[in-house]
């Protein structure tokens, strides 16, 4: 069997499907389908396991194009790839081909199609064996595997976010908790001819621990609402301006506190949407900008798109986020920075994302590392209907 030159080939032509008795057992123990096409895709000779898998009968394929054993949909493709195949036929190995192939058996049925490719000279010409083998059990494994591995994260996300929302909710609390100790001490010098700007000072302490700690509550609370596959929309006519100047105004003192101004360029831009969630959207997303944005300042643009569509973003100038990180950074718990240097749950840019999908819209980013990040956000002037499903709006009150 070893020198094989082309001279002593064996006879594989269509019309005469001579194979040596040796060749043709060799074929038939092999332990795959296997076939033996010539130059022209004609299948010329067929084993067993290849009758098994396609269910054809060998006098039913032998004399045929190889494609009667590809899918509709794949015949165009495959008889190109096969042609530029036999002008340069080199051996290739099961798995490697770059494209997903596909086998259809006699009844319609269709499997995924592991082939490998040899070449095989003959002294007709080039023909190739082709080894065939069902690769689904190989792909349900592969899915399984993989379904698996994405478990195993999202438990690790959860783990790890039960230890940050018990370490994130304990922080405002505990300041909280000596605040109010202090102010009782203050608030009794005051009454007794003290000065009362101290106690101020601790109130409006207390005023951001307490509003730190609601947000942070608002967040689980949104968690558990949008996986349980609601987030009811109230849709009222409003001006998208209004609502980032409103935004901007809360969070005027946060600003300052880090040192970020907040530019805003307003154009009156009608939409319809849920006040209250816009809110949300564009205080998750200037909040990440002052935080997240290293001192400098913060901008947010607005326009109107001409298909009818408005543009929201929102600009900053600080840390950035990595290509490989931008898509994650809108998934579930998912953070990029460390829990040491800034706090939070990793909801914020999940829930924004909801958000904006529930209104019809779409949000993305765009980053260099170490010079900002841009946060766009673009929704339709009116959201898809119906936003409220009346069973849920029931459902929740
Ligand atoms: N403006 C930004 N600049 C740089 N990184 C950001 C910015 N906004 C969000 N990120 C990154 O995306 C992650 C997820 O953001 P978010 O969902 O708001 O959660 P959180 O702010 O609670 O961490 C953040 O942890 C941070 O790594
Ligand atoms: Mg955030």
């Amino acid at each position: 069997m070893s020198a094989e030159t082309p001279e002593r080939a064996i006879d594989v032509s269509a019309a005469t499907p001579i194979l040596t008795s040796e060749v043709r057992a060799l074929l038939e123990a092999a332990p795959d389908a296997m076939l033996i096409l010539d130059a022209s895709g004609t299948i010329v000779h067929v084993n067993a396991h290849a009758e098994a898998l396609f269910g054809w009968q060998r006098e039913q394929m032998i004399g045929h194009t190889v494609e009667m054993l590809v899918p509709e949909r794949l015949r165009r493709a495959h008889t190109a790839h096969r042609s530029s195949y036999m002008t340069a036929p080199r051996p290739r190995a099961m798995g490697k081909a770059d494209v997903e192939l596909f086998g259809v058996r006699a009844d319609g049925t269709e499997f995924p199609a592991e082939i490998s490719l040899s070449p095989l000279p003959t002294a007709r010409g080039h023909h190739a064996v082709a080894a065939i083998r069902d690769g689904t059990e190989r792909r349900r494994v592969a899915e399984e595997r993989e379904q698996l591995a994405r478990t195993a994260h999202a438990l690790t996300l959860r783990d790890e976010f039960l230890s940050i929302a018990s370490h994130e909710l304990k922080t405002p609390l505990a300041a909280l908790q000596i605040q109010i100790d202090n102010l009782g001490r203050t608030a009794r010098r005051a009454a007794q001819g003290g000065p009362i700007e101290p106690v101020i000072a601790k109130l409006d302490a207390m005023a951001r621990a307490g509003g730190r700690l609601h947000r942070l509550v608002a967040q689980l609370l949104d968690l558990s609402r949008i996986n349980g596959g609601h987030l009811n929309l109230e849709i009222e006519p409003l001006d998208l301006a209004e609502v980032v100047l409103g935004v901007a105004e809360q969070l005027r003192d946060e600003s300052v506190r880090v040192g970020s101004p907040i530019a805003i360029d307003t154009v009156t831009l009608a939409l319809h949407g849920d006040r209250l969630r816009l809110e949300q959207l564009v205080a998750n997303l200037l909040g990440n900008a002052l935080k997240y944005g290293a001192g400098k300042p913060v901008s947010v643009q607005l326009a109107q798109l001409g298909d009818g569509r408005l543009r929201l973003s929102v600009t900053d100038g600080g840390i950035g986020i990595a290509p490989e990180h931008r898509a994650r950074v809108f998934e579930r718990f998912e953070r990029v920075v460390s829990g040491r240097n800034y706090g939070g749950f990793g909801l914020g840019l999940w829930i924004s994302r909801e958000i904006v999908s529930a209104h019809g819209g779409t949000i993305e980013v765009e980053s260099e590392v170490g010079e900002g990040a841009t946060f766009i956000v673009e929704l339709p002037a009116h959201p898809p209907s119906p936003s409220v499903h009346p069973a849920s709006a029931v459902a929740s009150g």
